[in-house]
């Protein structure tokens, strides 16, 4: 498919980018504009790594192709907050150490910020509901949901 000039709202920002219109947002966020914050995972939309927000609602970049994306308003793991000044989310996972190799946390991040946009005091029932479909291969989900819990403004118990 030839390519064609696409204006695209991230992060606050308008971009150009060429592509041709079936190519996955992922490719065109991380190839051509180096936010590499959401990640290639299964290219299936299956396993969440890929997530951001589009419109506020979480999305998987990996299947969204760019024609898509035209008039939206797609905000990347970079969008939510820097390195001095976190998200609240962003530091609950940072203060709860929610990670082991890391490469789930940007879909548990995003999705868990798409929940507080339209839930801001979610049940640890609903914060499980909306974390499910986001696989985490190494197994920290106990930390990733405490992580949720503390983002949501829940009291989170010290550990042992
Ligand atoms: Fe997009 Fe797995 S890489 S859902």
């Amino acid at each position: 498919m030839p390519s064609t000039t696409f204006r695209l709202s991230v992060n606050g920002a308008m971009h150009e980018v060429d592509a041709a219109p079936d190519t996955a947002l992922l490719y065109v966020l991380r190839n051509d504009l180096a936010l590499n914050g959401p990640k290639y995972g299964c290219g299936l939309g299956e396993c969440g790594t890929c997530t951001v927000l589009m419109d506020g609602v979480a999305a998987r970049a990996c299947v969204i192709p760019i024609e898509g994306c035209v008039g939206r308003d797609i905000v990347t793991l970079e969008g939510l907050g820097s390195r001095e000044h976190p998200d609240p989310v962003q530091d609950a996972f940072i203060r709860e150490q929610a990670a082991q190799c890391g490469y789930c946390l940007n879909g548990m991040i995003m999705t868990t910020k798409a929940l507080l946009n339209n839930n801001p005091r979610p049940s640890e029932h609903e914060l499980r509901a909306a974390l499910q479909f986001n696989l985490c291969r190494c197994g920290a989900h106990v930390e990733i949901l405490r992580a949720a819990m503390r983002a949501a403004g829940h009291r989170v118990e010290a550990r042992d």
